[in-house]
Protein backbone atom coordinates (compact mmCIF):
# COMPACT_ATOMS: atom_id res chain seq x y z
CA UNK A 1 0.00 0.00 0.00
CA UNK A 2 1.44 3.41 -0.76
CA UNK A 3 0.81 6.42 1.48
CA UNK A 4 -1.38 7.86 -1.34
CA UNK A 5 -3.53 4.77 -0.71
CA UNK A 6 -4.62 6.09 2.77
CA UNK A 7 -5.44 9.49 1.46
CA UNK A 8 -2.46 11.16 3.20
CA UNK A 9 0.75 9.90 3.46
CA UNK A 10 2.03 7.96 6.55
CA UNK A 11 4.93 9.20 9.21
CA UNK A 12 7.60 7.19 9.33
CA UNK A 13 7.58 5.68 12.73
CA UNK A 14 11.17 6.23 14.38
CA UNK A 15 12.55 7.01 10.81
CA UNK A 16 15.55 9.52 11.09
CA UNK A 17 18.03 10.44 8.95
CA UNK A 18 20.81 8.33 11.19
CA UNK A 19 19.00 5.32 10.34
CA UNK A 20 19.54 5.40 6.36
CA UNK A 21 22.70 4.12 5.01
CA UNK A 22 23.07 7.25 2.72
CA UNK A 23 26.48 5.71 1.46
CA UNK A 24 24.52 2.96 0.09
CA UNK A 25 22.10 4.85 -1.81
CA UNK A 26 24.62 7.52 -3.22
CA UNK A 27 26.49 4.56 -4.14
CA UNK A 28 23.28 3.42 -6.34
CA UNK A 29 22.84 7.00 -7.27
CA UNK A 30 26.06 7.26 -9.03
CA UNK A 31 26.05 3.75 -10.68
CA UNK A 32 22.81 5.22 -12.57
CA UNK A 33 24.73 7.48 -13.70
CA UNK A 34 26.26 5.11 -16.60
CA UNK A 35 22.80 4.19 -17.24
CA UNK A 36 21.55 7.27 -17.88
CA UNK A 37 20.45 8.21 -21.85
CA UNK A 38 21.10 11.78 -22.13
CA UNK A 39 22.44 12.62 -25.37
CA UNK A 40 20.91 16.11 -25.98
CA UNK A 41 21.38 17.60 -22.32
CA UNK A 42 24.68 15.69 -22.20
CA UNK A 43 23.37 16.24 -17.69
CA UNK A 44 23.33 12.64 -16.62
CA UNK A 45 21.30 12.24 -13.57
CA UNK A 46 20.97 9.05 -10.86
CA UNK A 47 18.56 8.80 -8.32
CA UNK A 48 17.79 6.02 -5.70
CA UNK A 49 15.58 5.54 -2.85
CA UNK A 50 15.16 3.21 0.21
CA UNK A 51 11.79 1.77 0.46
CA UNK A 52 9.86 1.24 3.60
CA UNK A 53 10.33 -2.38 3.30
CA UNK A 54 14.15 -2.09 3.11
CA UNK A 55 14.50 -2.61 -0.98
CA UNK A 56 16.57 0.35 -2.91
CA UNK A 57 14.83 1.10 -6.29
CA UNK A 58 16.74 3.22 -8.36
CA UNK A 59 16.37 5.16 -11.96
CA UNK A 60 18.28 7.45 -14.59
CA UNK A 61 16.97 10.26 -17.22
CA UNK A 62 15.89 8.85 -20.08
CA UNK A 63 15.95 11.60 -22.65
CA UNK A 64 14.26 11.71 -26.26
CA UNK A 65 14.65 13.23 -30.03
CA UNK A 66 11.10 14.64 -28.57
CA UNK A 67 13.09 16.76 -26.21
CA UNK A 68 9.75 17.66 -23.84
CA UNK A 69 8.93 13.99 -23.49
CA UNK A 70 12.47 12.97 -22.09
CA UNK A 71 11.76 11.30 -18.76
CA UNK A 72 13.62 12.88 -15.36
CA UNK A 73 15.59 10.30 -13.15
CA UNK A 74 13.15 10.13 -10.47
CA UNK A 75 10.25 8.80 -13.02
CA UNK A 76 12.99 5.46 -13.90
CA UNK A 77 12.66 5.39 -9.97
CA UNK A 78 9.43 5.66 -9.27
CA UNK A 79 8.85 3.22 -12.13
CA UNK A 80 10.81 0.93 -10.05
CA UNK A 81 9.08 1.47 -6.91
CA UNK A 82 5.88 0.48 -8.50
CA UNK A 83 6.37 -2.04 -10.68
CA UNK A 84 8.53 -3.60 -7.79
CA UNK A 85 5.52 -3.99 -5.61
CA UNK A 86 5.01 -0.30 -4.03
CA UNK A 87 5.91 0.79 -1.18
CA UNK A 88 6.42 4.23 0.64
CA UNK A 89 9.98 6.42 -0.06
CA UNK A 90 11.80 6.68 3.05
CA UNK A 91 14.70 8.48 2.34
CA UNK A 92 16.02 9.44 -1.61
CA UNK A 93 19.51 10.48 -2.88
CA UNK A 94 19.77 12.26 -6.52
CA UNK A 95 23.04 13.29 -8.09
CA UNK A 96 24.81 14.53 -11.15
CA UNK A 97 27.78 14.01 -12.77
CA UNK A 98 30.45 13.30 -10.14
CA UNK A 99 27.76 12.06 -7.36
CA UNK A 100 26.95 15.81 -6.74
CA UNK A 101 23.73 16.12 -4.64
CA UNK A 102 20.94 17.18 -7.21
CA UNK A 103 17.98 19.02 -6.42
CA UNK A 104 14.25 17.29 -8.03
CA UNK A 105 12.52 19.38 -10.76
CA UNK A 106 9.06 20.90 -9.37
CA UNK A 107 7.64 17.84 -11.52
CA UNK A 108 9.77 15.11 -9.44
CA UNK A 109 8.94 16.62 -6.24
CA UNK A 110 5.47 16.29 -6.76
CA UNK A 111 6.19 12.52 -7.71
CA UNK A 112 8.55 11.94 -4.42
CA UNK A 113 5.62 13.66 -2.22
CA UNK A 114 3.53 10.94 -3.77
CA UNK A 115 5.45 8.09 -2.88
CA UNK A 116 7.16 9.27 0.00
CA UNK A 117 5.15 11.71 1.48
CA UNK A 118 5.95 14.71 4.33
CA UNK A 119 8.79 13.03 6.41
CA UNK A 120 10.73 10.96 3.21
CA UNK A 121 14.05 12.34 3.26
CA UNK A 122 16.17 13.86 0.45
CA UNK A 123 19.64 14.27 0.52
CA UNK A 124 20.15 17.86 -0.69
CA UNK A 125 23.52 20.01 -0.89
CA UNK A 126 22.31 21.50 2.05
CA UNK A 127 22.24 17.97 3.72
CA UNK A 128 19.23 16.06 4.37
CA UNK A 129 15.70 17.42 4.85
CA UNK A 130 12.46 16.03 4.59
CA UNK A 131 9.87 16.43 2.11
CA UNK A 132 7.66 18.79 3.99
CA UNK A 133 10.63 21.71 3.61
CA UNK A 134 11.48 20.66 -0.45
CA UNK A 135 7.48 20.83 -1.64
CA UNK A 136 5.92 23.32 1.32
CA UNK A 137 2.11 23.46 0.89
CA UNK A 138 2.03 20.40 -1.35
CA UNK A 139 -0.80 19.41 -3.01
CA UNK A 140 -1.47 15.92 -2.56
CA UNK A 141 -4.27 12.95 -2.31
CA UNK A 142 -5.45 14.35 0.98
CA UNK A 143 -7.05 17.20 -1.45
CA UNK A 144 -8.49 15.56 -3.56
CA UNK A 145 -10.09 13.44 -0.87
CA UNK A 146 -11.35 16.76 0.89
CA UNK A 147 -12.97 17.56 -2.08
CA UNK A 148 -14.79 14.73 -2.53
CA UNK A 149 -15.84 15.02 0.89
CA UNK A 150 -17.33 18.02 0.46
CA UNK A 151 -18.87 16.87 -2.64
CA UNK A 152 -21.04 14.23 -0.56
CA UNK A 153 -22.25 16.32 1.97
CA UNK A 154 -23.68 18.76 -0.37
N1 LIG B 1 16.61 15.79 -14.74
C1 LIG B 1 16.31 14.73 -13.96
O1 LIG B 1 16.52 13.57 -14.34
N2 LIG B 1 15.78 14.95 -12.73
C2 LIG B 1 15.55 16.20 -12.22
O2 LIG B 1 14.97 16.31 -11.15
C3 LIG B 1 16.04 17.38 -12.93
C4 LIG B 1 16.38 17.17 -14.36
C5 LIG B 1 17.13 15.53 -16.08
C6 LIG B 1 16.16 15.84 -17.19
C7 LIG B 1 17.10 16.04 -18.38
O3 LIG B 1 17.34 14.76 -18.96
C8 LIG B 1 18.38 16.57 -17.75
O4 LIG B 1 18.26 16.33 -16.36
C9 LIG B 1 18.61 18.05 -17.98
O5 LIG B 1 17.53 18.80 -17.57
Amino acid sequence: MTGADEGMPSAHPGGSAQDVDWAVLRERAVAMLDRAYAPYSGFPVGVAGLVDDGRIVAGCNVENAAYGVGLCAECGMVSDLVAGGGGLLRAVACVGRHGIPLMPCGRCRQLLWEHGGPECLLATPQGVLPMREILPQAFGPQDLDADRRREDTR
